[in-house]
């Protein structure tokens, strides 16, 4: 018991850093608490959702960037306006640089993202791949936690993102969903965007994860798959109906996943404390 004259002792507060999840539709930041604490892992307040501008080449995302930046700026909670920012997008990063566009707009391929983005916000910004930053954020938190071993975390979308944890450490770009399947790119058939464009059942969309799912397995032997992307949300519907070999669950996380990990890989590069 503390006296009144003796407040108890103040404990330090939970780091907090920004983190926005770059997607097709919709861009979404918010203020993540790290750390190791009850809440860590977790958003400070609501997540601040703004629409992809069309056509989203670089300018115009960097300016809706700089908008969703200012409004969690603007917080009581926000960290100093020149903490790192994270940001997770949908494509290979490689130092800064976008490598791929499988489902983005053209004009990004070859662009550094990285220094667009810290041009726009007038700080240092982290960028790492949508799927990459899921896969952080479970490991930390969600799903993967203390799990040891090879866990492979997939995103089924618009596309089928990959994120490869080893022991806690991820190896980027897992590009899982560019394997060839059956003569065509697996997210071609097996993302949850050709379920809907292919007006799919459960059960014949679960045909298709389960030849994925086995083709993945055979080739990396994991230890665990944690299912994300927003089909996460729904695992009763289809994991129950794949036979697979190695546990497969669904993502903890789920719409926050790309935000956490984003902040948390901009946590890790500039090296701050936990
Ligand atoms: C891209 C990946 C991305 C995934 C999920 C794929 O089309 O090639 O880089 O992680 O979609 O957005």
């Amino acid at each position: 018991m503390f006296s009144s004259a003796t407040p108890p002792p103040r404990q330090p507060s939970t780091p907090t850093l920004l983190g926005v999840d770059i997607g097709g539709t919709g861009m979404k930041g918010g203020l993540v608490r790290l750390g190791n604490r009850g809440k860590s892992g977790s958003l400070r307040g609501d997540r601040f959702r703004l629409p992809t501008p069309q056509p989203a080449t670089p300018d115009t995302v960097a300016r809706t960037l700089a908008q969703i930046v200012s409004e969690l700026d603007h917080r009581p909670k926000a960290p100093a306006q020149d903490c790192p920012v994270g940001v997770c997008f949908p494509s290979i990063v490689k130092n800064g640089a976008c490598l791929s566009a499988n489902n983005i707009d053209h004009s990004w391929v070859g662009t550094n993202i990285q220094e667009r983005f810290e041009e726009a916000l007038g700080r240092p910004v982290t960028v790492v791949n949508d799927a990459d930053s899921a896969g952080l954020a479970e490991a930390r938190y969600g799903a993967g936690q203390g799990v040891s071993g090879l866990v492979l975390v997939i995103t089924l979308g618009t596309g089928i993102g990959g994120a490869m944890v080893h022991e806690g450490v991820l190896v980027p770009n897992f590009e899982v969903g560019s394997l060839e399947l059956d003569g065509v790119m697996a997210e071609a058939r097996a993302s949850a965007k050709a379920r809907e464009r292919e007006d799919l059942s459960w059960p014949e969309y679960a045909v298709r994860l389960q030849r994925f799912f086995s083709h993945v397995e055979r080739i990396f032997s994991p230890d665990l798959f944690i299912v994300g992307g927003g089909i996460s949300k729904r695992p009763d519907d289809y994991l129950p109906l794949l036979d697979l070999n190695t546990p497969i669950v669904p993502a903890q996380l789920k719409n926050n996943a790309g935000i956490v990990g984003a902040a948390l890989a901009a946590q890790s590069e500039a090296g701050l404390p936990d």
